[in-house]
């Protein structure tokens, strides 16, 4: 049996090592996955995504799904946050785009506005 003073530390050691994790900010890569996305072609969009952060082997990069983005007839959509830059909206993806928007977006910085919402609107 553990005293309440070593289960205090432990519990303190394990918030600090959250505290870490939470810092280390990367970029996030979000995949719209309702059906109105799966059926417009978002799940070879994730691979592509998957696919070529491994390629690039860029580790600091996250890509996940979320379910509905709320905007069915713009899908697939794909949503990009990099620290300290307003998140981007990619909409209409397909693997070719996704691909295009890990090399000059996430690599080189550069934001592809064709894709984005804002060019289609
Ligand atoms: S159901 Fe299509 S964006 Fe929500």
């Amino acid at each position: 049996m553990r005293s309440l003073e070593e289960l205090a530390k432990i519990r303190e050691e394990a918030i600090k090592k959250v505290d870490i994790r939470g810092m280390k900010e990367g970029t996030r890569i979000v995949v719209g996955m309702a059906t109105c996305g799966i059926s417009a072609g978002a799940r070879p969009v994730l691979m592509a995504l998957l696919e070529e952060a491994k390629v690039r082997n860029l580790t600091d990069v996250v890509v996940s799904q979320t379910g509905c983005i709320g905007v069915c007839r713009l899908e697939p959509i794909v949503e990009v946050y990099r620290p300290g830059e307003e998140k981007v909206t990619y909409i209409e993806m397909t693997p070719e785009k996704a691909k295009k928007v890990i090399a000059e977006h996430i690599v080189n910085g550069k934001v592809v506005d064709e894709y984005t919402i804002g060019a289609a609107e």
